[in-house]
Order: C-alpha cells, then sequence, then structure tokens
C-alpha cells in the first residue's frame, strides 16, 4: 500500500538512497533537508554525491512520486516521518547526543501523534528511549517503560537503522536484512511491513538490542581493517613484503578468505560509532581502542615508509610528494574523515610539499594525475580509484592497498 513519507536529511548520504528505493516502489517521498543546493540539485535530476544506480531512478520518480524540500511544512502530509541527520561523536569521542535530539525538538511543531517516527541514523544507545520520551511529553502521554518484553509506548517511534555500504547504497537497500524495532507493538508493524517493500528480510529486536547492534557492525569492521593495517606495519617494518604473505596465507584456505586488505581505515561512520560502543561501556572497549590507535596510526607508518624510499630520516624536507585518491573510499568523492588528508598533514610537518590529486575531488588544489606524477619526487596511494589501478609508477611510492605489484 502507498505511503506518504517524509525524510529530514533526505539529501544526505543515507536519506537520499532510501528516499529513492521507497520512490522505486511506489510510495510517494517527500525527501526534507536545510541544503538548499543539494535540493536545488535532486530538483533538477542532479546527484549531490556519487551513488551507483541512484540517477537512472532519481530521473525516473522525481517530480512524480519524488520531491525535494526544504519546507517543514511538507511533513503534514506525511504518514511516515524518516529522521536521517548526523550523529557526531565529539572532540573526547563520546556521542553528541544532543544533535539528534534537537533535530526532533525543531520538528515538534509539525508531528502528529498517529504518525509513524523512524529513526534510521545511528544512535547511542538509550537514545531511542530518550526521544520516546520526549515525544511522550510533547504528545501529553502517560509514561511507561520501553524494555518490557511487549513494547507498550503510546508514541509510534520505530529505530531502523542503516546498514548499507557508503556508494553503493541502492543495491544494498533492497538486498540486506533490515533490523526492525519500535517502542510499541503497532509502530513495530507498521514498520516491517513498511520495509517489506524494499527489504528481502525484517529482522526484529527491541530498540536496545538494535542500537547496540549498529554499533557493532560497525566495529567489527573497524577492527577487521585494523587487523589487516597491523599486520601490514609489523611485516613491513620488518623488511617483509606483507603481500607475499598474504597471498600465502589467503591462498585457497577457506578460513581466511574474508581478510581484508591493508588500506586508510576512515570515513564518517566506522571510527565514530566504534567509539560510542567504547563510551557504552564505560571506554572498557580494548580491542576498539586499539583499532583506533591501529587505523589512525596507519598514516604516520605510511609517511615512514615514503621517507625510507627516499633515503632515510630527513630526506622528505623539500620534496614533492603526491598522494593519490583523497575521499576515504574507492570510486566515491566521499572525503568526510578521509586519512588522506592526515597523510597531507604528516607530509607537512616532515616539511614535504604534498600534492593531491583525485579523480573525484572538486577542490582548488586537486591537480590533475598527470602533472602530480610528473613533478612528484615520490607517491603516496591514499585510495586505489579505478584509473590509478593500471599505473606504471616509475617513482618511489608507498601503496598499502597492494595494487601495483
Ligand atoms: N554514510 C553512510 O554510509 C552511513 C551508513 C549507515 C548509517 N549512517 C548513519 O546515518 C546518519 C546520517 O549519515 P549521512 O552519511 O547520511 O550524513 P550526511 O551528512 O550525508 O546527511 C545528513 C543530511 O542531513 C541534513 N540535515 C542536517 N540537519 C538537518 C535538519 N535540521 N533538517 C533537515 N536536514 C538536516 C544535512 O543537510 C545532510 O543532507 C548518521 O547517523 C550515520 O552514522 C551512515
Amino acid at each position: 500500500m502507498q505511503k506518504s513519507i517524509a525524510i529530514i536529511g533526505g539529501l544526505g548520504h543515507v536519506g537520499l538512497p532510501l528516499g529513492l528505493a521507497l520512490a522505486k516502489v511506489g510510495h510517494l517521498v517527500c525527501l526534507v533537508d536545510i541544503n538548499q543546493h543539494a535540493v536545488n540539485m535532486v530538483n533538477n535530476k542532479e546527484l549531490p554525491f556519487l551513488e551507483e544506480g541512484a540517477l537512472d531512478i532519481l530521473k525516473e520518480v522525481i517530480g512524480k512520486n519524488l520531491r525535494a524540500n526544504t519546507n517543514r511544512n511538507a511533513l503534514k502530509e506525511a504518514d511516515i516521518v524518516f529522521f536521517v541527520t548526523g550523529t557526531p561523536v565529539d572532540e573526547h569521542h563520546n556521542p553528541r547526543i544532543q544533535d539528534v535530539v534537537k533535530v526532533i525538538e525543531d520538528y515538534l511543531p509539525y508531528l502528529r501523534k498517529e504518525m509513524l517516527i523512524i529513526l534510521r541514523s545511528t544512535v547511542y544507545p538509550g537514545v531511542i528511549e530518550l526521544i520516546d520520551n520526549l515525544l511522550k511529553e510533547h504528545f501529553s502521554c502517560s509514561s511507561s517503560p520501553i524494555t518490557a518484553s511487549a513494547p507498550t509506548s503510546p508514541i509510534k517511534l520505530a529505530f531502523c537503522p542503516e546498514r548499507i555500504v557508503q556508494g553503493k547504497g541502492i543495491e544494498e537497500i533492497f538486498q540486506l536484512p533490515q533490523i526492525v524495532s519500535a517502542t510499541s507493538q503497532e509502530a513495530e508493524e507498521e514498520a516491517a511491513t513498511l520495509f517489506s517493500t524494499v527489504a528481502p528480510k525484517i529482522i526484529r529486536l527491541k530498540p536496545k538490542e538494535a542500537e547496540v547492534a549498529k554499533l557493532m557492525t560497525n566495529a567489527w569492521r573497524y577492527i577487521e581493517f585494523a587487523i589487516a593495517n597491523q599486520f601490514y606495519m609489523i611485516t613491513e617494518s620488518q623488511e617483509l613484503d606483507f603481500y607475499r604473505i598474504f597471498n600465502a596465507v589467503r591462498d585457497d584456505y577457506p578460513r581466511a578468505q574474508h581478510f581484508p586488505r591493508p588500506g586508510l581505515a576512515a570515513g564518517p561512520c566506522l571510527f565514530k560509532d566504534t567509539m560510542q560502543l567504547s563510551a557504552f561501556h564505560k571506554n572498557n572497549f580494548f580491542l576498539g581502542q586499539s583499532a583506533m590507535l591501529v587505523n589512525e596510526g596507519l598514516p604516520v607508518f605510511l609517511v615512514d615508509q615514503m621517507e625510507k624510499k627516499l633515503g632515510g630520516v630527513g630526506q622528505l624536507k623539500g620534496k614533492k610528494i603526491a598522494i593519490l585518491g583523497m575521499s576515504f573510499k574507492a570510486n566515491n568523492d566521499d572525503t568526510r574523515e578521509s586519512l588522506a588528508f592526515k597523510v597531507k598533514k604528516i607530509l607537512k610537518i616532515k616539511m614535504a610539499t604534498p600534492l593531491i590529486t583525485d579523480s573525484y575531488l572538486k577542490d582548488k588544489d586537486n591537480l590533475p594525475l598527470a602533472s602530480a606524477l610528473e613533478i612528484a619526487d615520490g607517491i603516496i596511494l591514499g585510495v586505489p580509484h579505478k584509473e590509478y589501478l593500471s599505473l606504471k609508477i616509475s617513482k618511489p611510492y608507498v601503496d598499502c592497498w597492494g595494487v601495483w605489484k
């Protein structure tokens, strides 16, 4: 059955793929966002960022059952309202819970009690209960605990976390099971029915279980990358060739097929969600904290490797070092929290001149690839965009991704 859906934060990396997927299956979707530029782009059939498969759907649905708007009055017609704004951590790596609460407070005058409200952002455990209470107060409902075996809130609030991989959101929304949790049975049923129109399978949890499940999903991935990065640093610092060992370990050995390659493990989610899980466990998440030390230490290691290749300590001074790829993942234009910028910063501290080049980046300092390769004294592969895979590099280089071997 067609639903009228508003998505707050609908022009973001999670909101837009979700809106497109829901419009594709026939729902009436309004993307509500404060980013006027992105709203204009989408209404003009343009994407504000790269997302596989998104443009074709956008062209098919915009102006029909999909629209984008900065006007909050767009919520008035909605049966279902999603919140998908950012949920960062602060400078002490603690969750900024007030950010998500503030957005909901801002929209309270536009919400109606009979609406299904779905949180899609990744939130710190307990936030759904907090928001449930906020909504109960707003709608003057009596309070009841949501941790009871049958959820009984008078509010229709669901938490359905997003687990897509950036850039492939559309494909994954239709492929991945969807975790559904809610503070009332009615909300759980309605959310499950809605997601059944896009997801192949629904997995039901209680709200706090779902909050932790999402954080565990990202912390798991972050730790996996840290293992690969740690092994890379152990082997390479002993002058061993990591990839000879890595390939041998994986060769026809079933239990190592899942072993990721080393690389700058960054982006807006993995680090901060690992820190949220750590904060949840009173900072006693040693594996998560260690993963952070390893992953955040890799840029320093890569710059040290470059320095060694140029002749040793002090040899970076005055050298031009090209960083190929500044986004946080391959074939994507998203540079949020990318560790390639940390590489750039460390090079500057070593008095080298970093040259940045990225086929997907719109930045005044971005050099064409050919010029960067020509004038650089050394090259560090920041991220393996497809344009870099077949390059023949004739200068000293550092490639922890193992694509130029
Ligand atoms: N990026 C991912 O791959 C990914 C995957 C799973 C979960 N998440 C989670 O999803 C949430 C959103 O992440 P994102 O990457 O989409 O962030 P984003 O920054 O790309 O998108 C957030 C959007 O919200 C908009 N916004 C901010 N305040 C607003 C307001 N008051 N009203 C309307 N719009 C507002 C912004 O303009 C932006 O378009 C986070 O909790 C994140 O952890 C992200």
